[in-house]
């Protein structure tokens, strides 16, 4: 059998920029309810939903003060049960995201621990004691400045790889474990298809407190936070153990997946299958250069690193990165959206690319995002990237009634769904076509990947499955490039969305910025 996540395309909600239902500018789960069906008819399997949990909303729900509920701003969870039976009924699995790293500082297991050295939950999380007037160690935080927060009442520091809002649980204690393992046997309880596990590279610290040596790559034009490498705070041999731990007790339920939030080198991620994770996401289509050879050497790199069953995946964007349309341009987003949905593995798409969204420059006074806040001017701020879905041409897009919590894409009368729903050319019809050919064909989602490399800037490879051969030509350039096949067939799909069933020859003219996707005759 194959398991649903290998055939799956995700497609990555946040729930604060889908849809509000109660007029006060931010999404929640009664809106997401009525864009379910969206959903559905663009063609995707399942949805990833960024964290609803009660939270003070430090680092936007990436701050959990209650592991167990759902954050009244969201909704509750009558609201989180409606959202998964329909989502199910539409035949959409739904996949929680899961914060392990941290909790809130407001959570009650923070404030326990902070209230005395001698707390029973003291150790919950990382405290130790200065070192020469200073921090232990010269770690820093992802979000700038060191990674250690001095408590003046209990006279030491804790530690925390993102905000001090958001203490680092210690994961080598079996208290802690256990109580994550009951949060998300809550969750599966209630029918939850699987976790997207948080920033899980960061688990586990160097118990021997070992300061972090100098990048030596660093230069003054990169943020401060990266004057570091993570030598000893991330990636740490104990994360395995810990990681098998959640794998089993997801493993007491049938059909659920995990999957992990790696940024790391590609020799690193493909590890992680080890560790008892599914899909540790692959991030490595979004910082490579875009063209054929660079993307084709990528490729055939991850193909050959994975170990033995492990299926691989691809992401082009997410809620922390620039958005692959402001990334490589309207017209390579189309040749990105082919190569997301016909490339071996499961794809997570982010929402909102399906429509073409760029980057939405936010005004200085507007910002909210405290990584932008902490280190400014180093283009590291993700509201751009999390803007309110655009569905209509109304004010405020149909997202809301009133104004949202980040402003629109200033097009969104032209740039919406339901204008691009109705226009063959749109880059939401190819996204669409896309998924469906994907679905109804085996090669292209579960077939095997054969490496074709690069030809001038188009990159080929092909996809198979049975009897039926597929290749894949995504002209990156913008001249007109023909390229040969090693038979004859027909256009399965175009990227201009202009030329489906015209057949070939051996020789197929490929417009600028053009991808096809070709059955081949066998
Ligand atoms: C992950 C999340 C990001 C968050 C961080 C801290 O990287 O994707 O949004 O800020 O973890 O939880």
């Amino acid at each position: 059998m194959t398991e649903w996540w290998r055939r799956a395309v995700i497609y990555q909600v946040y729930p604060r920029s889908f849809q509000d239902s109660n007029t006060d500018g931010v999404g929640d789960l009664p809106g997401l309810l009525q864009r379910l069906e969206y959903l559905a008819w663009l063609g995707v399997d399942a949805l990833w939903l960024s964290p609803v949990y009660p939270s003070p909303m430090a680092d936007f729900g990436y701050d959990v003060s209650d592991y167990t509920g759902i954050d009244a701003l969201f909704g509750d969870l009558a609201d989180f049960d409606r959202v998964v039976a329909k989502a199910h009924a539409l035949g959409l699995k739904v996949i929680l995201d899961f914060v392990p790293n941290h909790t809130s500082d407001r959570h009650p297991w923070f404030a326990e621990s902070r209230s005395s050295r001698a707390n029973p939950k003291r150790d919950w999380y990382i405290w130790r004691d200065g070192k020469t007037g200073g921090p232990p160690t010269n770690w820093l935080s992802e979000f700038g400045g060191s990674a250690w927060t001095f408590d003046a009442a209990t006279g030491q520091y804790y530690y925390h790889a993102y905000l001090a809002a958001q203490p680092d649980l210690n994961w080598r204690n079996p208290e802690v474990r256990a109580a994550m393992h009951a949060a998300m046997r809550f969750w599966l309880d209630r029918g939850v298809d699987g976790f997207r596990l948080d920033t899980i590279e960061h688990l586990i610290e160097d118990s021997a407190l070992r300061d972090n040596p100098p990048n030596e790559n660093w230069t003054p034009a990169d943020p401060p936070t990266q004057k570091l490498r993570r030598r000893f705070t991330t990636d740490q041999p104990e994360i395995s153990e810990a990681l098998q731990g959640l794998r089993s007790v997801t493993d007491d339920y049938d059909n659920r997946v995990l999957i992990g939030e790696t940024y790391l080198p590609l020799e690193r991620v493909v590890t992680y299958y080890g560790h008892g994770i599914h899909l540790p996401f692959n991030f490595h289509l979004i910082g490579a250069a875009w063209q054929a050879k660079t993307i084709a050497a990528l490729i055939q790199r991850y193909e050959d690193l994975l170990p033995p069953g492990a299926w691989p995946n691809w992401v082009l964007g997410n809620h922390d990165r620039s958005r692959i349309a402001a990334r490589v341009g309207p017209a390579q987003a189309r040749i990105a959206a082919m190569l997301l949905l016909t490339l071996r593995g499961t794809p997570t798409m982010y929402y909102g690319d399906e429509l073409g969204l760029s980057d939405v420059p936010i005004h200085p006074e507007r910002v909210q995002d405290p990584w932008e806040k902490n280190v400014p001017g180093h283009g590291l701020g993700r509201d751009p990237v999390r803007t309110p879905m655009p569905w209509d041409g109304s004010l405020h897009g149909g997202f809301s009634s009133a104004e949202p919590w980040l402003p629109l894409n200033t097009d969104s009368t032209k740039l919406n769904v339901e204008v691009l729903r109705d226009d063959p050319a749109s880059i939401l019809t190819l996204y669409r076509k896309l998924l469906a050919l994907r679905s109804r064909t085996p090669a292209l989602s579960i077939g095997d990947y054969g490496h074709i490399g690069h030809d001038r800037n188009v990159l080929m490879f092909e996809r198979r499955h049975d009897q039926s051969l597929y290749m894949i030509a995504l002209n990156m350039s913008a001249t007109e490039i023909t390229v040969s096949l090693p038979n004859s067939g027909r256009v399965a799909l175009s990227t201009h969305l202009d030329r489906e069933t015209e057949s070939f020859v051996r020789l197929v003219a490929l417009r600028a910025d053009e991808g096809v996707v070709l059955a081949l005759n066998t």
